[in-house]
């Protein structure tokens, strides 16, 4: 196809993820969801329904959570893109990945990538003020082995701490954190 670049089926982009960024080339159909796993091998993001309905896959894409397995590899050239991988590491955790250990907030684990990252992006978003609020805010992330009450358990405990490490309390950091994103979706 005239100025058409690539393999017979393949485009080139460059993904950007956790900071590092793959020239790789995708077909036009591929998920992020499939390229994160099976071209980058960044198996942390896991596969549950693979259409939407479980929040196993959310990663965040420029700050913002979304279920990868619904979004075109394609369109993301030059996107921040964020992974379970570049959330924390072993030696050192993130806030949420501390506290879901403390709170034992999981048991199969399978759900746990996805709930990782929608509760770092809940906290930050400034949507983790009170537990009600929590279970509307993570209401995308089915877990079924229903360790529900830990996860949000969880969670407060990790919006504490990010409140308390920026010497606040936490419906302090939530105000905050609302009025940032609605600063960003209005800007
Ligand atoms: S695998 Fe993406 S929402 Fe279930
Ligand atoms: S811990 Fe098993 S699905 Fe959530």
């Amino acid at each position: 196809m005239p100025g058409s670049t690539g393999t017979e089926h393949g485009r080139p982009l460059t993904l950007r993820v956790n900071g590092t960024d793959h020239r790789i080339e995708v077909e036009p159909r591929q998920t992020l969801l499939d390229v994160l796993r099976e071209t980058l091998g960044l198996t942390g993001t896991k596969k549950g329904c693979d259409r939407g309905e479980c929040g196993a896959c959310t990663v965040h894409l420029d700050g913002r959570r979304v279920n990868s397995c619904l979004t075109l590899a394609l369109m993301q050239d030059g996107r921040e893109i964020t992974t379970v991988e570049g959330l924390g590491s072993a030696g050192a955790p993130a806030p949420v990945q501390r506290a879901f250990v403390e709170h034992d907030a999981f048991q199969c684990g399978y759900c746990t990538p996805g709930q990782l990252m929608s509760a770092a992006a809940c906290i930050a978003e400034g949507h983790a003020g009170s537990d009600a609020e929590i279970r509307e805010w993570m209401s995308g992330n089915i877990c079924r082995c229903a360790a529900y009450e830990h996860i949000v358990r969880a969670v407060r405990a990790a919006a504490g701490e990010t409140a308390a490490a920026a010497g606040e309390t936490a419906v302090g950091a939530g105000q905050r954190g609302r009025q940032r994103a609605e600063e960003t979706a209005g800007a």
